[in-house]
C-alpha cells in the first residue's frame, strides 16, 4: 500500500475518533406523551410545542430581512390555535405531566382574556404578513411574544 493510501487511511480513522468522542450539540430530549383526544394536556403541549416553533422560526425570517408575506399562512395557524386555547383546558386536566396552574379554573375569565389577547395580536401578525409589511410584522411579533408572556407568567408553573 502507498504512503499516500495509508497516510490518507490514518487521518480517515482520526476523524472518525474525534466524530465518535464529539459530544452531540443538542442531546435529544426524553419522549414525552402521545397527542390524543383522550389527553388534553398531551395534545395542548404539542400545539404549544409546534406553535413556538413556528413563532421563533417567523422571527428569524423577519429578521434577516427576508419576505414576510409567505408568514402569512404560520401566522394564520397561530390565530387558530390561540382561538382553540381555552377549550383545550378543559376543568381537571391538570397533573404532573401539566404545568397548567390551579388558577386557570379559578381566573377562567382572565385567562380566556390572555388567549383573546394571544389571538388579536396574531391576527395583526398575520395581516401584516399578508400585506408584506415588515416592520408591522416586526412590532406585531414583540405584541404577541408579549401575550404569551402574560399568561405564562399567571398560569404556567416552573421556569419560564
Ligand atoms: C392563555 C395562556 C397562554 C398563552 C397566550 C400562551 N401560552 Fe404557552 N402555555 C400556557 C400553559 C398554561 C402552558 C402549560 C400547559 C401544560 O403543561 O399543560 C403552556 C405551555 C407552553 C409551552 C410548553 C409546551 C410543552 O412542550 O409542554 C410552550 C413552548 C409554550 N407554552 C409557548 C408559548 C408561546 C410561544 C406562546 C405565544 C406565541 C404561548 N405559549 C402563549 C399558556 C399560554
Amino acid at each position: 500500500m502507498s504512503r499516500l493510501i495509508l497516510a490518507g487511511l490514518a487521518s480517515f480513522a482520526l476523524a472518525a475518533v474525534a466524530v465518535a468522542q464529539q459530544p452531540a450539540a443538542t442531546p435529544a430530549p426524553p419522549p414525552r406523551p402521545v397527542a390524543s383526544p383522550d389527553d388534553p394536556i398531551a395534545t395542548r403541549q404539542l400545539l404549544f410545542h409546534l406553535s413556538a416553533g413556528t413563532f421563533g422560526g417567523m422571527k428569524m425570517v423577519a429578521d434577516a430581512g427576508g419576505d414576510v408575506r409567505p408568514l402569512a399562512f404560520g401566522a394564520q395557524g397561530l390565530v387558530r390555535w390561540a382561538r382553540s386555547i381555552p377549550s383545550m383546558f378543559p376543568p381537571g386536566s391538570v397533573g404532573a405531566q401539566s404545568r397548567a396552574k390551579a388558577e386557570i379554573w379559578t381566573n377562567r375569565s382572565d385567562f380566556e382574556a390572555k388567549a383573546a389577547a394571544y389571538q388579536n395580536a396574531a391576527t395583526q401578525l398575520a395581516a401584516a404578513a399578508r400585506a408584506g409589511d415588515r416592520t408591522a410584522f416586526l412590532a406585531a411579533w414583540d405584541t404577541t411574544r408579549g401575550a404569551c408572556g402574560a399568561c405564562h407568567e399567571l398560569y404556567r408553573a416552573g421556569t419560564p
